[in-house]
């Protein structure tokens, strides 16, 4: 990367780097030909964008070479630990939020139940999020258990009080949406829908709030850099940028705010 090449991307989404998962890294040999890279690039240090899994290949890097470290937190699933927010969670939550918004039009129109599945296997930050600023009926996360009684109650409790249409937003980490679609229909012999909003929330063009993370964590980790750390994660806390050791990061983990879960139960009636 230069100039010239990170000139004209802040409107882009995903990664201009082409970078992926790459589960080979979990063995010591592939992990030797990364290093070996950086020692013939002659790097001074590297900057680890991404989740969880870069966030643990961070670790192993700061442990394995002597090479500096600052892991940039960039994930639509917003669960990395002691960061606020991550880069790129706000562009999927009003993703996600627009495609709900024009799901309600049929769900009001058709008087249907629709089950929307949002990203978010391991957490249900972006299900939340999403619930509670689209409006939605009821949120289903892996964080809160529930029983396709409870749900249907709800679903009930909804069209005695005169509720035509339900959106349930459901992230893809809290069940099987197709067999539950077929559940509520035994149950309530009322209209669902499935809608999987999939990888359109990964992409597109991000918002105002994600590209202002990603320009204050981009300069925050190169000035890191500059200072000779060597073995930290940037985030946003409060609003203000805040770093910690990678190893301290790794310690926690991050949880759901259930006072949202609460509210949005509460604006759902
Ligand atoms: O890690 C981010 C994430 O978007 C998850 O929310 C989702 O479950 C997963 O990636 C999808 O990954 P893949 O594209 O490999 O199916």
């Amino acid at each position: 990367m230069d100039l010239k090449s990170v000139s004209g991307i802040i409107n882009r989404g995903g990664t201009i780097l082409r970078t992926v998962r790459c589960p080979e890294f979990k063995k010591k040999s592939y992990r030797k030909i990364a290093m070996n890279q950086i020692k013939y690039h002659k790097l001074d240090g590297l900057v680890v964008i991404g989740g969880n899994g870069s966030l643990h290949a961070a670790r192993t890097i700061v442990n394995e070479s002597n090479t500096p470290v600052i892991m940039v937190p960039a994930t639509i699933d917003n669960d990395v630990p002691l960061t606020d927010f991550t880069i790129g969670f706000d562009t999927a939550v009003n993703t996600a939020q627009d495609c709900i918004d024009k799901i309600r039009d049929t769900a009001a129109s058709h008087e249907r139940v629709f089950i929307v599945e949002v990203m978010g296997r391991e957490h249900g930050f972006i299900a939340l999020e999403v619930g509670l600023t689209s409006g939605a009926e009821i949120i289903l996360i892996p964080e809160v258990k529930f029983t396709i009684r409870k749900l249907c109650e709800k679903l009930k409790a909804g069209l005695d009080r005169g509720k035509l249409s339900s959106i349930v937003v459901m992230a893809e980490g809290a069940g099987d949406s197709r067999e539950m679609e077929k559940q509520i229909k035994r149950k309530m012999k009322i209209d669902v829908r499935v809608t999987v909003l999939g990888h359109i929330q990964r992409g597109g063009s991000p918002t105002a709030l994600s590209r202002k993370y990603a320009c204050k964590l981009g300069a925050a980790a190169v000035e890191l850099l500059i200072k000779g750390e060597r073995n930290k994660m940037v985030g946003i806390k409060d609003d203000k940028v805040v770093n910690f050791d990678i190893e301290e990061v790794i310690k926690h983990k991050k949880t759901i705010d259930l006072s949202d879960y609460k509210l949005a139960e509460i604006l759902a009636i």
